[in-house]
């Protein structure tokens, strides 16, 4: 093995631009604190697109959004398409959530975060025809071990088997919808628990796959956008995931395919995002397993965030105290 010295002579240390995109992900949770627990989720996201937009033209890229909110006519900012970054530097597909977790943040409950996902440009899957995808996300050890087409009580054990764990000590993460029911069912009969989420798959993929979580494995349908975005995260941590699309209607299928979609078909990881370089950055708007949320302390409003970056497997967290006289 390499001496400790040697590795920091062959270092080649390059541009991290996650450290950045941070700043575009703590404005917009800066952003959105006003709106916690106030009822309005439109007016939440409108105020962290705006902040994160105005941060991510300071940013040195070729970004094009591919998820972002929505069309062009619908979504004044932050569109599917549009460009963002200065015009110089990488060339890059970009992922944004504003907030992933609207309501929640609405409603003032725990969980909500503010993303942005990065990858190599064209190497993000334009999923946006399709809205939900069935998914299956954990760590390192579901790797070549999982199939999300296996019955879930499969899966789990599959999985305990790989980590050493007893069943019942598994815990999984599931979106609580009542389409989930029967999954929510199948888990609890294998033995394992659940940590029902209210909301927010990303933040509960994430957890799944990260070292030293209570999460082993995250499952259920959610937002295809959510997917990639979650891909990016989970290509940097080294964990798994494989997503399903799960067209509503035979029209929304049809739409899916003529986009070039593929139905009834397991995307692996390197096929929701084909590039190895991905970077994810999340602030915390609320409080959650992940990162905590942005709050003020008398002079100051602290802002809670995470950057993953695969290029070197480093799990970065930062944490940002701003002047709340300039920024309150
Ligand atoms: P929003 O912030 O856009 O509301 O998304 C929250 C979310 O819970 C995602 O994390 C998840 O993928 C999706 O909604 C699930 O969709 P639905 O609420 O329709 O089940």
């Amino acid at each position: 093995m390499m001496s400790h010295l040697d590795f920091v002579k062959n270092l080649r240390p390059d541009r991290n631009l996650g450290m950045e995109l941070v700043r575009a992900t703590e404005a917009a949770a800066i952003s959105a604190r006003h709106f916690i627990g106030k009822g309005d989720k439109n007016a939440a996201d409108g105020a962290a697109v705006d902040a994160m937009r105005a941060f991510l033209s300071t940013v040195d890229m070729q970004g094009v959004i591919v998820i972002g909110e929505g069309e062009k006519d619908d979504a004044p900012m932050l569109y599917n398409g549009e460009q963002v970054g200065s015009g110089q530097g990488p060339m890059c597909d970009i992922a944004v959530d504003p907030i992933d977790g609207t309501s929640l943040t609405a409603a003032g409950r725990q969980n909500a975060l503010s993303v942005i996902a990065v990858a190599d440009r064209g190497s993000m899957l334009d999923a946006s025809t399709v809205f939900y995808m069935d998914k299956l996300v954990a760590g390192e050890e579901a790797r070549g071990v999982l199939d999300i087409r296996l019955p879930i009580a499969e899966n789990i054990r599959l999985l305990a088997k790989a980590k050493g764990k007893p069943v019942d000590e598994m815990v999984i993460a599931v979106l609580d919808r009542p389409r989930h029911a029967g999954l929510i069912e199948d888990i609890r009969a294998a033995g394992a628990a659940t940590r029902l989420m209210l909301d927010g798959d990303v933040a509960g993929g994430i957890n799944a796959a990260m070292y030293g979580t209570r999460i082993d494995m995250c499952v259920g349908t959610g937002g295809s956008p959510e997917g990639i975005v979650t891909t990016c995260a989970i290509k940097a941590l080294g964990g798994f995931i494989q997503g399903m699309l799960a067209p509503k209607d035979e029209e929304e299928a049809a739409r899916g395919i003529a986009a070039g979609l593929k139905m009834n078909y397991v995307y692996s990881a390197d096929e929701l995002v084909t590039s190895d370089n991905t970077l994810f950055v999340a602030t915390g708007v609320t409080d959650g397993g992940l990162v905590q949320g942005v709050r003020r302390k008398g002079p100051i409003i602290r802002t809670d965030s995470i950057i993953l970056r695969s290029a070197s497997g480093t799990i970065r967290r930062i944490q940002s105290d701003y002047s709340a006289e300039r920024w309150g």
